[in-house]
């Protein structure tokens, strides 16, 4: 990991509301790396519309400073959980402790993950194995224990934070390819099985989206002004994603609109991954640079 300090998270200076402001009014929603990046500000939207939240990660300093900011922008609770995703006995802590706080989980959103640009040849065992750990395992460790805890009895809606890498064998990104699919499958899995107990699951596939660790760490740290221009016309719809793009998504999702969606992926990527260069000579120059 770089020693560099993580960045602050800050709400967005305003939002334009697609919905009615109360569409989940005193619903709770658990929400893993909910103290960064895209699934922050998934937290701060669901707030915006009334619900509570908890956030959840291993950096128990970020998640009180990215609570409170979310508490005074939307007026809501959020309850900060120190939480790896990897170890099922702290996750059954984890729901316990927001079940105490709440008395019930509406919603899961799992965006735990992690993510290096790595070449398979240089790809050490522990290397593939912790991204698989943490996205897909902490996936199903999360997804099972809010299950047997909460929702087979009361019904939800769980949606898992994918990506669009495995559609087409995305050079350096072997391990998250894997892990995302594998997080698709179980995801029509868990549907099948739990729409019974009135739970939908659903994955979310977000393409680049800027102001992310995700975006930084996949080359978009080491972009000049021009490089992004020319990635942004690469585009179909010519801009690359806001995390407030994968926020609203999700909000259709659980949204009177979304009620017929279950073991299927949105693709929140305006076409990227339909035009993006995975060439070989794509893979050289960020090979070069890594
Ligand atoms: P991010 O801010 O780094 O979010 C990842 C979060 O996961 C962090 O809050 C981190 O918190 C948490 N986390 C990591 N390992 C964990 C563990 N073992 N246990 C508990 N929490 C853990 O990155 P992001 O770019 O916003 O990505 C969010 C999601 O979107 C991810 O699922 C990612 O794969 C997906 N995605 C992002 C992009 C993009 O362009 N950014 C594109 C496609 C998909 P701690 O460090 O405190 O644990
Ligand atoms: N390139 C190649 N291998 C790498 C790597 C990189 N950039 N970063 C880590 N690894 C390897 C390590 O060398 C180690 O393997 P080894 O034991 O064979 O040496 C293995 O991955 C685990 O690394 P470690 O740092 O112990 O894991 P961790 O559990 O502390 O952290 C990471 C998990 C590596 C995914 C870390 O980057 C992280 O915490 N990421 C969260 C934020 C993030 O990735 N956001 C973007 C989401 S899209």
């Amino acid at each position: 990991m770089s020693g560099k300090a993580e960045p602050v998270e800050r709400c967005m200076d305003s939002y334009e509301y697609i919905f009615q402001k109360d569409i989940l009014r005193n619903k709770v929603a658990f929400i893993t790396g909910g103290g960064s990046g895209i699934c922050f500000t998934i937290a701060e939207v669901f707030m915006r519309h009334g619900c509570d939240t908890v956030i959840l990660g291993r950096k128990m300093d970020r998640l009180q400073l990215s609570a409170q900011t979310l508490q005074q922008a939307t007026g809501r609770r959020c309850l900060p959980v120190q939480m790896d995703v990897r170890q099922p006995k702290m996750v059954l802590e984890a729901v316990d402790a927001a079940l105490k706080e709440f008395g019930r989980i509406d919603y899961l959103i799992n965006g735990a993950a992690g993510n290096f640009l790595c070449p398979l040849e240089t790809m050490s065992f522990n290397a593939f194995k912790t991204v698989m750990e943490i996205d897909t395992l902490g996936t199903f460790n999360v997804s099972k224990a809010i299950f047997d805890k909460y929702m087979k009895a009361n019904g939800g809606v769980i949606i898992n934070i994918t990506a669009t890498l495995h559609f087409r064998g995305t050079s350096l990104q072997t391990h998250v390819g894997a892990a995302k699919a594998a997080i698709e499958a179980m995801t029509r899995h868990m549907a099948v099985e739990w729409g019974q107990n009135g739970i939908r699951v659903m994955c979310v596939a977000p393409g680049p989206i800027e102001d992310t660790e995700g975006m930084r760490r996949l080359g978009g740290a080491g972009m000049s002004s021009e490089m992004k221009e020319m990635f942004k016309k690469n585009i179909p719809v010519q801009r690359s994603g806001r995390r407030v793009d994968i926020a609203d998504i999700c909000l259709f999702i659980l949204s009177r609109g979304g009620q017929l969606l279950t073991g299927t992926t949105v693709i929140g990527d305006g076409g990227a991954w339909l035009t993006e260069d995975n060439s070989s000579m794509r893979m050289s120059m960020i090979k070069a640079m890594l």
